[in-house]
């Protein structure tokens, strides 16, 4: 089963060929991070029109690099939501012209599931139930499965997702865009302990995620220290840097807390951390130490299994999407072209 994906959510135009679901022939994708970065944010309009000039080449790169034709593959999969919808649009249009023009079945994605997906890719045997921590520049959730295709929402952003928050300090900060991975690299020499932030609580129990309360905290260190934005081209002064690695290690903590009480509750065999941010080297680390070598030490305890797609797979990119959209295909009504883009699709 040959799957061609298509993803154009937010601001990455991607193609690629997935075989059985996992084995990945051709991953292209281009990138629209030097259109958005001087206004440190995605630009939607700019995106829709970054999408509209990148997906022809795109699609067409990811058969060249698969050395496989348009007639092979056995349908089409796309994300339809959440995101942009301007950017959801190109995908999507482009997908049912193509699915209509070579008469192959056309399927939808949920971009959240597709991140799910991204931790098949390398191990097709994960096994259930799993628990997934989606964490990117548009979501923070933590999902439970008990078998492919149902999903139960265990805890979501009510605010700021986790990417944003990071994104919207450093550009605050004048450290430039994206800001996760440049907080990630500055971290590295910073000290987590020199600003302090109160962890949210939920009070009703729920497993959500509150992120706005470290942005408000953030700026009152600022006004408090007198931390100025980095001059263009200057150099980032040891009290940002601290105050960075600060915040950081506070949303990493919070991401870890809620997991391992989700886990306690739930006792997943898998747990997947997937989506832009599970790049952090910290969030990596942390996970490590928490779900597989300390539990290793306490006698008796459940073993689970931790997954870390590879950066190329973790943030936005089209082969979880074929991944994810190859288990429907089989199902899929090959003359619907009804399916149609929302920007704020939800997967449960
Ligand atoms: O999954 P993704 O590519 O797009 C969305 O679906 O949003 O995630 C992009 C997000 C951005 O907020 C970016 O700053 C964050 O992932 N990110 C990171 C790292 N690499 C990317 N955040 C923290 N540490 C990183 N190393
Ligand atoms: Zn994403």
């Amino acid at each position: 089963m040959l799957i061609l994906g298509i993803e154009s959510s937010c601001d990455e135009t991607a193609a690629a060929l997935v075989e059985d679901g996992h084995v990945v022939l051709s991953n292209v994708v281009a990138s629209q991070i030097k259109t958005h970065r001087g206004f440190g944010g995605v630009v939607p309009e700019l995106a829709s029109r970054e999408h509209l000039r990148n997906i022809g080449w795109v699609v067409r790169q990811s058969f060249l690099d698969a050395g496989k034709t348009q007639e092979e593959i056995d349908g089409i999969a796309v994300t339809n939501g959440p995101g942009l919808i301007g950017s959801l649009l190109v995908g999507v249009s482009f997908a049912k012209a193509m699915a209509y023009s070579l008469k192959k079945p056309l399927v939808a994605v949920n971009h959240t599931e597709g991140h799910i997906y991204s931790a098949f890719i390398e191990n097709p045997d994960v096994e259930y139930p799993l628990l997934a921590l989606v964490v990117s520049g548009g979501h923070t959730s933590l999902i439970y499965s008990t078998k492919p295709g149902f999903y139960q929402s265990i805890g979501r952003a009510r605010d700021d997702a986790a990417g944003e928050a990071l994104d919207k300090l450093a550009k605050f900060l004048g450290l430039g865009y994206p800001g996760g991975p440049l907080i990630d690299r500055l971290s590295q020499n910073g000290n987590p302990r020199r600003f302090s932030f109160s962890i949210p609580k939920i009070s009703d129990g729920s497993l959500d995620f509150s992120f706005s309360g470290f942005k408000t905290a953030a700026l009152r260190h600022i006004q408090l220290s007198g931390i100025k934005p980095r001059r263009s081209g200057g150099k980032i002064t040891k009290i940002a840097l601290d105050l960075v690695t600060s915040y950081q290690w506070a949303i990493v903590d919070t991401l870890v807390r809620q997991t391992q009480k989700a886990e306690a509750r739930l006792h997943p065999k898998s747990i997947l951390l997937v989506g832009g941010v599970a790049c952090n080297s910290l969030l990596r680390r942390t996970f490590k130490r928490v779900f597989e070598e300390e539990p290793q030490q306490r006698a008796g305890a459940d073993p689970v299994r931790v997954y870390y797609p590879s950066p190329i797979l973790t943030t936005d990119n089209a082969a979880m999407i074929a991944a994810a959209g190859s288990p429907k295909v089989q199902h899929a009504d090959p003359l619907d072209l009804t399916l149609n883009a929302s920007a704020d699709l939800r997967l449960c």
